[in-house]
């Protein structure tokens, strides 16, 4: 069982929230995680009223640049933006100078110049956002890049998880993300938050899909990484599944995979795919759960999909309050107690 020396029962203190950028976990402490849950919490308070919008971020410009294809991230993003009253502008590349050969750092350039103070990135390649946030002037907030993060979708997992489990505690509770893991930025992402959380987190996929997992998992166990419980790495579906809390199916993510990694997608939903009695191995109240776009019948059958269990739409729910709170964050020089700007 993880073990966690960050995720503590007993209030925080008020915490002032110090990044300029949000573009992995990596660097957010446990304390900066639960300010984002509370915030969160508040934000979903806002969304509850019958008019969901509060001049939190009035006359800030957010602009969102995605590269890659996106529905829920983008919108949800934009969404949020808009529930603060923000100006939001949207950049599609596809229609843009870049498809006259502009590189990133000019646009990134250029969208400053035309007023961009926070800038919501996806991108194909990893690392991308680091290269932005060394020209941007303003906040970069990473959508996704490449193989590497995607820092709100596992902070809207971790605070669906929370909404799940009694008293919002993870300690102990076995998580496991079943699937696509080598070219997942979500499962990388995860990774900081729920083992700081202090999650049994597995992870499990056939073991092409897991190269180079089992080096992290053990450097982790050894304790390099201070502050964050280990991590199991099985191929063992039901091993993983077996009286789990959670489980979380990832996409196989044809757009990124070598040839030879799987040997076709029927066998791998045979194998690893989610099904109902697969999923009957976890215990009786445990979630499903799915970052999106799935593949039904791959990696996730239909009927589970809908099941009762499935909170995949309170996900997509989540990801605009948890927006709403990080946009909010970056924006202002937050000290908790001083909320009254979303009142
Ligand atoms: C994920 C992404 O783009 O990383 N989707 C999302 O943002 N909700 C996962 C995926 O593409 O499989």
């Amino acid at each position: 069982m993880a073990v966690s020396v960050t995720a503590e029962a007993k209030p925080q203190a008020p915490v002032a929230w110090r990044h300029r950028h949000l573009i992995d976990l990596d660097v957010v402490t446990w304390p900066e995680i639960e300010l984002i849950m509370r915030t969160t919490a508040e934000m979903k308070g806002v969304l509850a009223r019958p008019i969901r919008k509060v001049p939190a971020l009035m006359g800030r410009r957010v602009t969102t640049l995605f590269y890659e294809a996106s529905t829920r991230t983008r919108v949800s993003f934009e969404t949020a933006a808009r529930n603060l009253s923000a100006d939001v502008v949207s950049v599609a590349p596809a229609t843009s100078s870049v498809t006259k050969g502009e590189s990133l750092v000019d646009t990134i350039r250029t969208l400053e110049a035309l007023g961009a103070e926070i800038l919501v990135m996806r991108h194909s390649v990893s690392g991308a956002p680091y290269l932005a946030a060394e020209i941007f002037g303003g906040h970069i907030l990473n959508g996704g890049d490449g193989w590497h993060a995607h820092p709100t979708q596992a902070l809207l997992d971790l605070y669906t998880m929370r909404e799940h489990l009694p008293g919002g505690d993870l300690r102990g509770r076995k998580v496991v993300i079943v699937g696509d893991v080598l070219h997942s930025r979500v499962a990388r992402s995860n990774i900081w938050s729920l083992t700081a959380a202090g999650a049994d987190l597995w992870l499990c996929g056939p073991a092409t899909l897991l190269r180079g997992f089992e080096r992290w998992a053990g450097a982790w166990s050894a304790g390099t990484i201070p502050g964050h419980g280990r991590f199991n790495v099985t191929s063992d579906v039901d091993a993983a599944i077996r009286d789990a809390d959670v489980v979380m199916a990832l996409r196989i993510q044809r757009e990124r995979m070598e040839s030879g990694l799987l040997p076709s997608l029927r066998e791998y939903a045979a194998r690893f795919g989610l099904n109902a009695e697969r999923v009957s191995l976890a215990k009786p109240e445990a979630i499903v759960m799915h970052p999106g776009p799935m593949n039904e019948g791959v990696e996730i059958a239909p009927d589970v999909a809908i099941s009762g269990r499935a909170v995949i739409t309170e996900q997509v729910t989540n990801g605009v309050a948890v927006r709403m709170a990080l946009l909010y964050l970056l924006a202002g020089t937050h000290v908790e107690g001083h909320t009254e700007i979303i009142r």
